[in-house]
């Protein structure tokens, strides 16, 4: 019967891998921190966690993917603030709809970004670069991972808070964006802290603020944006990982049970510390917490695209 069919599934689920679609390119900030928890979490469930790069548009070509996949408890996205959370009021015609395509399943911790420019570019700090901005409208050329990703509503943000034009350049991830502002192609990015700490020397790129509220200990002599340019200006990159409507409950809950389980080991949530990302109180961490902060989310971009109009197409 149906019954003894899903307590037959509740316990020998998983019983072959389980596919995490990433919605950018390898090597950028969400692939990079989505390999490192996948890796943990394939340990506790037993089963490997198969990474699916599928980028395109932001973020939203794999989201829409993930949408579509079949709801068995094997294919899952890892989501972010971009397209779970603002593309619903950036794109007019998007494929899926966050929060009722998706069972929020749990959230990462969140990693603020790194301004970064080429270390050839005049700019010697964030004002220096603003007043560049001023005096050369659509001369600075911001490199990013698509519309939506949070590389291009950051930078998007804040050159429309600062009330400067520049040119943004999409990719199909930041990783090939920040490979871009180390060759000097383009002028600068925004970058998550865990791909981006380890690329800031004076040989590569020189960062020139921190989106956090508060200055990374990584970072010390990096201001932030609030305390220079924009008061009160705070972001960071949220994630999470969501399942398509209608994967069976013990799905969720084995893949959240593992994860929280995985989030009490200081040794490995002490390493996300080192790359200045922003761990959260482990009640924010479940499903629950997860699909509240994705329903928010999505209002609060409506009321920020339309006061900055950064909507697209
Ligand atoms: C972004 O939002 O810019 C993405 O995190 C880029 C990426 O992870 O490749």
């Amino acid at each position: 019967t149906l019954a003894t069919a899903s307590l037959a599934f509740a316990q020998t689920y998983p019983i072959k891998p389980v596919t995490w679609i990433v919605p950018f390119a390898a090597g950028g900030p969400t692939d990079a921190l989505a390999r490192s928890i996948a890796e943990r979490v394939a340990r506790e469930l037993g089963q490997p966690i198969i990474i699916d790069n599928s980028p395109g548009a932001g973020g939203t070509v794999g989201t829409a993917k993930a949408a579509r996949a079949t709801p068995d408890g094997y294919t899952m996205l890892v989501g972010h603030m971009g397209y779970m959370g603002a593309a619903p009021a950036l794109y007019k015609k998007l494929a899926y709809d966050p929060v009722k395509d998706f069972e929020p399943v749990f959230r990462f911790p969140d990693t603020p970004l790194v301004l970064m420019v080429r270390k050839e570019h005049p700019a010697k700090d964030i004002q220096g670069l603003i007043d560049f901005g001023k005096k050369n409208p659509d001369k600075l050329f911001i490199s990013n991972a698509g519309v939506g990703s949070s590389s291009h509503l950051i930078a998007a943000l804040v050159a429309s808070s600062a009330g400067i034009k520049v040119t943004l350049v999409p990719y199909k991830g930041a990783g090939p964006a920040l490979v871009d502002v180390i060759g000097g192609q383009v002028d600068g990015m925004f970058d998550q802290t865990n791909t981006a700490l380890p690329q800031i020397t004076e040989t590569k790129v020189r960062a020139l603020a921190v989106t956090s509220k508060v200055r990374l200990p990584q970072l010390k002599d990096v201001p932030t944006l609030a305390e220079t340019v924009l008061p009160g200006f705070e972001a960071s990159t949220w994630y999470g990982i969501y399942a398509p409507k209608g994967t069976p409950k013990a799905a969720l809950d084995k893949v959240q049970q593992a994860y929280l389980k995985v989030m009490t080991d200081k040794a490995f949530t002490g390493k996300m510390s080192e790359q200045a990302i922003q761990l959260l109180p482990p009640e924010q961490y479940t499903g629950a917490a997860l699909g509240k902060h994705t329903e928010a989310e999505v209002l609060r971009w409506r009321v920020v695209a339309a006061k900055t109009n950064i909507s697209l197409d």
